[in-house]
């Protein structure tokens, strides 16, 4: 910047104060109700901090360490502003999604989009492929069950330690869509109970059913809190995924054949991937929430996210659990959770998406 040019900048700055402080007196002079042209004064003061959050938020690239006291002050002041959707905002991201990634087309393997004996490649990998042979090609889904319509309001709910004592399940069920994360506990209180698409983790099953086969009734009782929900597993993310999504398959198919488990297409988190690495953001693998909340940008109407908080202290600086039930953590390795939170920051104050960090009201939603 020249000399010239931020004399002038600062001459600028000085002819705004004074504008605004003569509008103010003027205010003042002439209004007999004093009280009520102070609250307006207020209110415009608040309109133009909001204002400057929404924009700072809109285009946020933080140092290395991003929750900073001045951080969480200004994102707190920032949740309590109104929320303002941008419809030119949302079908950008819808349109440029369905163009590189078409969640109708290839969200999970069906019937109808893969063939047997096709050769599936693995999301992660270069080299390795699996064969779909025709056994397991007649346990996919027949095809795409949500194509031709828009899902209406959706909403998202991660598993963080925020929705705690949050009251938000009302809000969250009231969704018509309602998508959820690594069969994770549902209450009417804080979460919700309604479950329309609900993902297990491979290492669930690795972990917690490990005689699967002799004992399958322990998994069939837990799926079955989720009533109707569609299951889905990333079963060609790493091959050791592979053979834990099918046995996990096999267990479920005959209780529900009408609705067998998903299966991730990893072509479609292939160019997932690609989509949000052209837009500079690269962790070694995106969290399947944040893969989901991609998809619901997709095919939703509206999109609200509740609990994904990847930080230890709340917006009032009290501790908060990493999960709001248990206390695992991911691999800091894999994922990158702060910067994923930041692009969501940046979708919400575009109005793509509504990021809900504050506990529900109960007049809501
Ligand atoms: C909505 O977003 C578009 C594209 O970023 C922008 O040009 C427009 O000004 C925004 N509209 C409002 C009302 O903020
Ligand atoms: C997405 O895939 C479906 C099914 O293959 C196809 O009908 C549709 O035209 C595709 N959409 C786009 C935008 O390519
Ligand atoms: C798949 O491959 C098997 C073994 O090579 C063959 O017998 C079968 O006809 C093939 N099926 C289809 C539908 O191509
Ligand atoms: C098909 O694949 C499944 C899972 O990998 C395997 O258990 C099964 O034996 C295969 N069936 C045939 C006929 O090869
Ligand atoms: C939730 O509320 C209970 C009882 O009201 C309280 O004991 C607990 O500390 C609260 N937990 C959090 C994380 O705020
Ligand atoms: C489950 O889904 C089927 C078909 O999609 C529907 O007929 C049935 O009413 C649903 N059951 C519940 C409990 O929602
Ligand atoms: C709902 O779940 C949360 C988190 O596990 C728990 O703290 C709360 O007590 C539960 N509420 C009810 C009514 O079960």
């Amino acid at each position: 910047m020249t000399v010239t040019q931020s004399g002038a900048k600062w001459i600028f700055r000085l002819l705004m104060v004074l504008i605004i402080f003569q509008g103010v007196c003027v205010m003042f002079y002439y209004t007999p109700n004093t009280h009520s042209s102070r609250d307006e004064m207020m209110d415009a003061l608040r309109q133009m901090h909001c204002a400057k959050l929404r924009r700072k938020f809109s285009i946020f690239k933080p140092a290395k360490t991003i929750k900073t006291q001045s951080f969480t002050r200004e994102l707190s002041d920032f949740m309590s502003c109104p929320y303002r959707s941008n419809t030119t905002e949302r079908e950008v991201n819808r349109l440029s999604l369905q163009i590189f990634c078409n969640a109708t087309g290839f969200l999970f393997l069906t019937k109808r989009n893969t063939a047997v004996n096709q050769s599936i490649p693995y999301e992660t990998s270069t080299t390795d492929t699996y064969t779909m042979n025709a056994s397991l090609h007649s346990m996919l889904p027949e095809d795409f069950p949500w194509s031709g319509r828009r899902l209406g309001r959706c909403a998202v709910v991660g598993s963080g330690g925020i929705l705690k004592n949050s009251s938000c399940g009302r809000e969250i069920d009231s969704a018509d869509f309602v998508i959820r994360f690594n069969l994770a506990y549902i209450n009417d209180s804080d979460v919700g109970l309604k479950t329309d698409l609900i993902t297990i983790n491979p290492s669930q099953i690795q972990k917690e059913y490990k005689n699967l086969e002799e004992d399958p009734d322990l998994l069939v009782e837990r799926v079955s809190v989720y009533g109707n929900a569609s299951f889905i597993m990333p079963a060609f993310a790493y091959t050791f995924c592979t053979e834990l999504s099918i046995r996990a398959l096999n267990v479920l198919y005959p209780i529900r054949p009408q609705k067998p488990m998903a299966f991730f297409s990893p072509y479609y988190l292939q160019t997932l991937d690609g989509y949000w690495k052209r837009r500079g953001l690269k962790p070694r693998r995106l969290s399947t929430g944040f893969m989901l909340i991609s998809t619901a940008l997709e095919l939703c109407e509206d999109v609200h996210v509740y609990g994904f908080w990847p930080f230890d202290t709340d917006l009032q600086d009290n501790p908060v659990p990493y999960h709001y039930y248990n206390l695992n953590r991911p691999s800091k390795r894999m994922h990158k959770m702060p910067e994923e939170f930041v692009r969501l920051l940046q979708l919400h104050s575009q109005g793509a998406l509504t990021l809900h960090l504050q506990p529900c009201s109960s007049d809501a939603p």
